[in-house]
């Protein structure tokens, strides 16, 4: 996984700003209604959040005891939201999907190959916490 791809990539598509998150959330809940009820109504500032979060883990991404530490304390909460493991394949296609459709240029074969692999470890790890804080 090449980092400078992910965060070129990323980096094209901050400045779009909260509508990224919006399409995101549009996206999510239009291929999975069924995860919608997860979520408060109003999502307001949960939308801000996430994208916050992912750009922690990107500005981070090259120091793996921060990227695993902000995961497993992320996958943990996130037992408390009602979220399971398997939901998380279904995050991983909505964001790869936002992703693609506002980083312009920067979204070529091999920042989407980069993508996944991010991904990949973002949802082993936080899907591992969870379920470890579900079975506790
Ligand atoms: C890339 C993976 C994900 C990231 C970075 C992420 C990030 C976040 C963040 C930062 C919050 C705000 C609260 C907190 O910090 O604890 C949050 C809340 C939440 N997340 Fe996630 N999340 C991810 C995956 C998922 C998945 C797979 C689900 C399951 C459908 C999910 C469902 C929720 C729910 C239900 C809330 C609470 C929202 C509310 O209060 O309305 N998240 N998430």
């Amino acid at each position: 996984m090449d980092p400078v791809l992910v965060k070129r990539s990323f980096a094209a598509v901050e400045p779009h700003g909260p509508v990224v998150a919006e399409y995101f959330y549009q996206h999510l809940f239009e291929h999975n209604p069924g995860v919608r009820g997860l979520f408060a109504e109003h999502l307001g500032e949960q939308q801000d959040r996430l994208f916050a979060a992912l750009g922690a883990l990107v500005t981070h991404l090259e120091d793996t005891d921060t990227v695993v530490g902000l995961l497993r304390d992320l996958g943990a909460r996130h037992a408390r939201y009602g979220a399971l493991a398997e939901h998380f394949p279904a995050v991983g296609a909505s964001l790869l999907a936002t992703l693609a459709h506002y980083a312009g240029d920067a979204w070529t074969p091999e920042a989407e190959a980069a993508w996944t692999a991010v991904y990949g470890v973002v949802s082993d790890t936080m899907g591992a916490a969870l379920t470890e804080a579900r079975s506790v």
